[in-house]
């Protein structure tokens, strides 16, 4: 991952787009502890700055995850537009609960906060794009457009 932070300033400002970066380039988009020194160091920071960093923000994660990650918005306009219902769909269709990974890891599932996209709710992510106005079939037709990706 050096190439990456070659790319980078030495300076603070820029923790959140390495971190970002990081995340995207890796097979299981996670920061790891490893990944935490090498950037700590990289940018002279203390180590606990970039860990409260990535317990603020609901797209960081410190646990490997899936090729695939399907993020569920868990904000009130979502919510009351049946994202529990949609939440069971995807549990179904993919044998796991949420903050969980399919063994083949092709996915996880997540919650995040509100994707910016209230009118058309319910909404949910899947890796850097956003579905709206779900409903279960929709729901249904995107993950298999995933399955066919897998390979
Ligand atoms: S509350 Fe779900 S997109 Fe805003």
């Amino acid at each position: 991952m050096k190439k990456i932070l070659d790319k980078y300033p030495q300076s603070e400002d820029q923790l959140i787009e390495i971190l970002l970066e990081y995340q995207m380039e890796k097979d299981d988009h996670y920061i790891s502890k490893e990944d935490i020194v090498d950037i700590a160091s990289y940018l002279h920071i203390p180590e606990s700055k970039i860990c409260s960093v990535l317990s603020f923000y609901s797209f960081f994660s410190d646990k490997p995850r899936g090729k695939h990650i399907i993020q569920v918005c868990k904000d009130v306009p979502c919510y009351v537009s049946s994202t529990v219902d949609i939440l069971k769909v995807i549990e179904k269709e993919l044998g796991i609960r949420i903050n969980e990974t399919t063994e083949n890891k092709q996915f996880t599932l997540e919650q995040t906060s509100c994707l910016g996209c209230c009118d058309k709710s319910p909404a949910m992510r899947v890796n850097d794009r956003i579905y709206t106005h779900l409903t279960a079939d929709k729901v249904k037709a995107i993950l298999s457009e995933y399955r066919v990706l897998k390979s």
